[in-house]
């Protein structure tokens, strides 16, 4: 072999070589990688991973009130059927389970049902219920009050928190008004 064709067999490696490069390099721009903030499903119940980066900073819901207006109050009543009154009763007057009744609890006081056992967390608020705090509560219990007997994950869908928190206003003589925030 002449060193004429070394050299050919040398600058034949060099050009795949340079065109691996370049392919690499056209492939990276084409393709970018965006990560969501937020899964793009959020299954019920099931626990949400962590943003990519890392710390678990307190979340900050969307202003419910917008969310209640287009809210459904017959939705909300299906939901609480199926998440809640196995610890809650609804009606008025009702008997505590293993949570206490529910009926009055929008705008009653933070532990509204006289002779329940409540947590130290909860009777440790004053006050009294708005419509931003319950949004806080049933998106994550065990965040808003420290310590809460309530054994229950929270609701991770915004419009279907809205949707309860639209029930439990109905259930009141005196409807808490809407716009109260
Ligand atoms: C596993 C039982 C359980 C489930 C399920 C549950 N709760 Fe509760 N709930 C409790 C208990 C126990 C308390 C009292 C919490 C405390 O003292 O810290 C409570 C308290 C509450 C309060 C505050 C009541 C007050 O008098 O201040 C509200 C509102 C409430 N629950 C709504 C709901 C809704 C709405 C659901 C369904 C989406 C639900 N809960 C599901 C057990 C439960």
């Amino acid at each position: 072999m002449d060193s004429m064709e070394i050299n050919k067999g040398m600058a034949a490696i060099l050009v795949a070589g340079i065109m691996f490069f370049l392919t690499g390099l056209i492939g990276m721009h084409l393709v970018t990688e965006t990560r969501l903030e937020k899964p793009a499903i959020a299954i019920q119940g099931a626990p949400v991973a962590e943003a990519a980066s890392g710390a678990a900073k307190p979340e900050v819901l969307p202003p419910i009130g917008p969310l209640l207006a287009k809210a459904d109050v017959a939705t909300g009543e299906a939901t609480v059927k199926k998440l809640c009154t196995s610890c809650h009763t609804v009606a008025e007057g009702g008997k505590a389970g293993v949570g206490p009744n529910l009926y009055g609890v929008v705008g009653g006081a933070h532990g509204h049902m006289d002779g329940f056992n409540y947590s130290a967390g909860m009777k440790a608020k004053t006050g009294s219920w708005t419509f931003a705090e319950l949004n806080e509560w049933l998106h994550k219990p065990a965040s808003f009050v420290a310590g809460t007997r309530m054994a229950f994950a929270g609701i991770n869908n915004d419009q279907q928190r809205a949707d309860v928190i639209a029930y439990l206003r109905s259930l009141s003589h005196t409807p808490v008004p809407l716009s109260a925030n």
